[in-house]
Parts: C-alpha cells; structure tokens; sequence
C-alpha cells in the first residue's frame, strides 16, 4: 500500500494529478475540490502526480523531496540539436583500445534507467562487461559462427541448403574476413568494444524487448552525446540465441531468471564522422 496524501491547505484543487494519473488512484468529484486518493495498491509509482502538482501539496512515500528535481528548462536541448545528434549518429566500428570514461558510462547507464517501461514496471537490468568477459563472449561467437560455416560449406551439406540458407551463404566471404581478423587477435564480432552492456528483463516478462531496446535508444544517444560509438551487437545476439538462454546468462552473468533483449558494444572511436547522409 503506498502512502499518498494531498494536503488541503496547499492543493490549488486544478485536478491535474486526477486527470494525469494512469491507474485512477486520484480521482476529482467536482469542479475545484481536493482530489481522492483510493486504492493505493493499483499506484504503478511512475510519479506524475508528484512531477504534476503545481504547488507540491501532493505527497507521495516513493518520492521523498530528496528524489525530486525542478525541472531544468534553460539546459533541455533545442529539437534542431537532438535532430543533428540523431542524424549525425552512426555505428562507428573503428574503436580504440582506451577506455570509455567512468564520467560517460555513468551518464549511460542513467539514460538507459529514464526509458519509459510498461507499466512502470522498470524491470530491465543493465550487465556491464569488460576485459576478460568480452574476450569470452568473442570465442564463443566466433567458434559458433565458424563451426557452422564449415558445417554449410561441406559438400554434401551445401547441395541441400545453399537454396533456403541463401542469406547465410552470402555472408560467407564476410565471416572469412572475421575469422583472419579474429585470429591476429581482434574482436571482430563485438568490433574491439571496450564495454559490453547486456541489456535484460525476466525471463517471462511480456514486454522485454520492448523495454530493453527503449532503454538501450535512450543510452546510445547519450553515448553519442559523449563522443562515445556504440555499436548494436546483433551477430553476437544471433549466437547467443542459438546457445539458448542457460548459456547466453553464463557468457553475459545475466541476474537469475533474465533473458537477453538488447546488446551494446561502447568504445572510444578512432575517428570522427565529418557529415551525414540523407535518409
Ligand atoms: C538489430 C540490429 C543489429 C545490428 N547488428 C550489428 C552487428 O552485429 N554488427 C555491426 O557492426 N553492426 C550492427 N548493427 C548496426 C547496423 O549495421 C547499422 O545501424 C546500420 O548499418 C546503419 O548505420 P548507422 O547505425 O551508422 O546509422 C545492427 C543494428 C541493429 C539495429
């Protein structure tokens, strides 16, 4: 149950957080009267009522004054500034050794935390992997990539599937690339990132990928706000599929019971985009 009181003395009785809240916790019998507050267990705690109330006479447990913020209007970027971000983004893949900022990973991970999520339910978790659990999660992608390259290039097998496969036998040239690369030692499936994020929720939770993809838009324009390329790791979700869930949460140390939506490769870049393309 979830404390949430309207003081009458301050409540300039406009019926915003009424009209606002999502699960009809507060409701306004009549024009210019203090709202009601019932059924507090239905509250989804997504704090409109509280990031509403003109005059803060509302006040709701989740949110002591110490989690509440004004908001800043004279720092929100212009919609001409988000749109040349937007535009001027790319997956950079040309990614240096050096590591991403402490500063700009934390900045990340918050954007990720403010996505929307259904119902507030803010289930997604965020797995940072670095060094070692990278090199791990390279092996496996490259050997499983590679194992069935061979096995689609057999003579015999070739025959049977060259017609329905037509898509993986033309990505053939391009795995031999990455496997000359992967052998000198570079991380050609996760493009040398720095920083893994493995984005995950529940495992039987309906809006995962949903969730998870949101949160990871929202970290990979402030990553890009950073200077800091971040590329989406489908190759490396498409292995982590065929492994199953049981060993995709081993390789990505996914929280108990979580299953994979949304991967992130984060690095510094080696070079600078100096224009973008029209789409
Ligand atoms: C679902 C998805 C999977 C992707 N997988 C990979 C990948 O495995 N490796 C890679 O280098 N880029 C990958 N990308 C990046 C796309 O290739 C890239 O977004 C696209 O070429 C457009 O370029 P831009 O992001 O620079 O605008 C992926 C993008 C998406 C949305």
């Amino acid at each position: 149950m979830k404390d949430i009181h309207i003081a009458s003395a301050t409540c300039l009785r406009c019926g915003a957080c009424a009209s606002e809240c999502p699960s009809n916790v507060l409701t306004q019998h009549g024009e210019k009267t203090v709202p009601l507050v019932a059924g507090t267990d239905m509250c989804i705690g997504c704090g409109h009522c509280v990031a509403l109330c003109p005059s803060g006479a509302l006040q709701h447990a989740d949110f002591p004054k110490e989690k509440i913020r004004e908001v800043d209007r004279g720092i929100l970027p212009s919609p001409a500034a988000l749109m040349e971000l937007m535009r001027s983004r790319r997956s950079n893949r040309s990614i240096t050794p050096r590591p991403v900022p402490e500063a700009a990973l934390s900045d990340i991970l918050e954007a990720a935390r403010y996505a929307p999520t259904a119902e507030n339910s803010r289930l997604v978790e965020v797995r940072v992997l670095r060094g070692e659990d990278i090199a791990k999660v390279e092996d496996a992608t490259m050997r499983f990539f590679l194992r069935l390259a061979a096995l689609l290039l057999h003579p015999i097998v070739r025959p049977f599937t060259r017609t329905f496969l037509k898509d993986l036998y033309r990505q053939a040239p391009a795995l031999e690339a990455f496997r000359k690369r992967w052998e000198k030692g570079e991380h050609p499936s996760t493009c040398n990132a720095t920083i893994l994020l493995a984005f995950s929720a529940p495992a039987g939770y309906d809006f995962g990928w949903q969730d998870c993809n949101l949160a990871y838009q929202n970290a990979s324009l402030m990553a890009e706000s950073h200077g800091i390329t971040q590329v989406y790791m489908g190759f490396v979700q498409t292995a982590c599929r065929l492994f199953g869930r049981k060993r995709t949460a081993r390789l990505l140390r996914l929280p108990q019971g979580h299953r994979l939506f949304a991967l992130m490769g984060l690095g510094v870049p080696a070079m600078k985009y100096h224009r973008y393309t029209l789409r």
